[in-house]
């Protein structure tokens, strides 16, 4: 699909060719202008016709003194990003036909024009028009191949209609390859994908297997991948946007293409289900292309430990005990607890890159489903800092999160007679268990880990994956490369000090 984003003045709207005149007006909304388009709103406002409330539509077919084919008027509501995500899906969805291939979207009549709610717009346009085709080639995929964004001043909103472009690349990437059916996207496949991004000028990807995960002392995560026909891969981007001696953030994505649960395994009701496993992986993805798209002024490194859980004759067993690449054992007692399993090791592999922080993304617990359900995705961190700057990533991208505990008490049942560390405790806080078991691998750094079970797809008539947590990850990046590092030791006025100051993402404003 192809944005575009113009200027438009509210009292040309009645001039713009299109199929399709989508016009979104905020609560603060009085039409004063003598042209078709405010005669019509003014119209239907003072009959009480329409309401700007959030989602009412006003359809209009080939209106008197309109150049476009069709007219839908839509309530904004307050105008926040949450209201303009509604309100555009809302209108994307009434004007799926095969007849609609380009909308102009207009902005300018919402009174606080951000760069968030521009961000909300562009994302709603693109959830709403997204088909997954790649194993239903019959679908019929969406005709809408063309958006103009009309606002009052486009320059200014240049900028933020880039990082707006990029977080949408981004989600449609993971959506993508979280959808693909598990025989679909393989661990091979998935580096392959991972391979296509490393084209880009600024990343690099380089996939391990078996071997070198074997040299690596990678125990835990090799045990996972020992009962699947299916190799495993190891695979490690890394995108650099900034000087190399600028510490990376490492993102860390479970890729279990498939959980049957192994030997512990799960019943069979829902268990497709289970090819989403690999969405902190598929989320990772994500962010690299919205990184690669807009080139932001950072350092990221991520790494993927790709493999399938099965159940088979040399399948690892409950109480088989491994070794771990951090030289701790680790007692398997349930073969389902296999996310933190093959984590672990990629979380003692993050080690070598020095980072700044590393955020791991799993779909880890079903407890934390129980917990938090599909709105917001699990967050766990020691760091006051790092756990408040992405819940405000979050919340500013409409896709939130919720902190929960670390306290020590919590991993009392981790405890093992036979390894240093079991891989499961009791039956309750799971998900906060859970992350107590992959803490233990990470005393070199700062760490976050986000548990995404609910929130990474869907079940039921609309299942499939939602790309999240793309859009958290990404802005929280980008208030990283907006805040710039100072050099470590560089004093005013030296060479090294003159290179870094000013230095901010490629982004212009936003
Ligand atoms: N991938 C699952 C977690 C999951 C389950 C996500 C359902 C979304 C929906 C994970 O590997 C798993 O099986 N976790 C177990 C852990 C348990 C054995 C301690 C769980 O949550 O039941
Ligand atoms: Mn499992
Ligand atoms: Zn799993």
């Amino acid at each position: 699909m192809d944005f575009e984003l113009k200027t438009l003045a509210w009292n040309r709207l009645h001039q713009e060719k299109t199929d399709a005149l989508v016009v979104l007006v905020d609560e603060h909304f009085t039409p004063s202008g003598d042209d078709a388009l405010s005669r019509l709103a003014g119209g239907a406002l003072r009959a009480n016709d329409f309401e700007a409330k959030a989602g009412r539509l006003l359809p209009a077919y080939r209106a008197e003194g309109i150049a476009a084919t069709r007219v839908l008027l839509v309530g904004a509501g307050d105008g926040s990003a949450r209201s303009v995500r509604n309100a555009v899906g809302a209108a994307v969805g009434a004007l799926k036909s095969p007849r609609v291939a380009h909308i102009t979207l207009h902005l300018g009549g919402l009174r606080d024009l951000s760069a968030a709610v521009l961000s909300a717009a562009e994302q709603a346009v693109a959830d709403a028009s997204y088909v997954y085709t790649f194993t239903k080639p019959k679908a019929e995929a969406s005709a809408l191949k063309r958006v103009t964004i009309g606002v009052a001043d486009a320059p200014a909103l240049k900028g933020a209609h880039a990082v707006a472009q990029a977080t949408v690349a981004g989600v449609a990437f993971a959506r993508e390859w979280a959808n693909r059916p598990a025989n679909h996207s393989t661990p091979t496949l998935l580096a392959n994908a991972a391979t296509t991004l490393g084209k880009a000028p600024n990343c690099k990807v380089e996939v391990l297997g078996p071997k070198e995960v074997a040299k690596l002392g990678m125990g835990s995560f090799m045990a996972v991948a020992q009962g699947s026909e299916e190799p495993l891969r190891f695979i490690v981007l890394r995108y650099s946007g900034a000087a190399k001696a600028e510490a990376p953030v490492v993102l860390v994505g479970k890729g279990i293409t498939f959980d049957t649960g192994g030997i512990s395994i799960k019943p069979s009701a829902e268990m497709d289900e289970m090819k989403f496993d690999m969405c902190g992986a598929a989320s990772v993805l994500g962010v690299f292309k919205a990184l690669t798209t807009l080139k932001p002024a950072l350092n990221v490194v991520g790494l993927i430990p790709a493999c399938e859980n099965m159940p088979d004759g040399r399948a690892v067993k409950p109480g088989d005990v491994v070794t771990s690449m951090s030289g701790q054992t680790i007692e398997i007692l349930n073969t389902d607890a296999e996310g933190r399993l093959v984590l672990c090791d990629a979380l003692s592999y993050a080690e070598r890159f020095k980072p700044r922080a590393v955020i791991d993304i799993a779909t880890l617990t079903g407890a934390c489903v129980v917990a938090l359900g599909a709105v917001r995705s699990g967050l766990f961190s020691a760091d006051e800092a790092l756990a408040q700057a992405l819940q405000a990533a979050g919340e500013s991208a409409l896709d939130p999160c919720w902190r929960l505990p670390l306290d020590d008490d919590y991993a009392e049942g981790l405890k093992s007679n036979f390894a240093d560390v079991a891989n499961i405790a009791g039956r309750m806080a799971g998900a906060v268990t859970a992350a107590k078991f992959l803490q233990r691998f990470t005393a070199k750094y700062s760490w976050a880990h986000l548990d995404i079970a609910g929130t990474a797809w869907k079940s039921g008539a609309a299942k499939g994956a939602t790309g999240r947590p793309v859009p958290l990850l990404f802005n929280y990046l980008l208030s990283l490369a907006d805040q710039g590092v100072p050099a470590p030791a560089a004093k005013a006025g030296t060479p090294a000090a003159k290179k870094t100051a000013g230095k901010t993402t490629a982004k212009a404003g936003g």
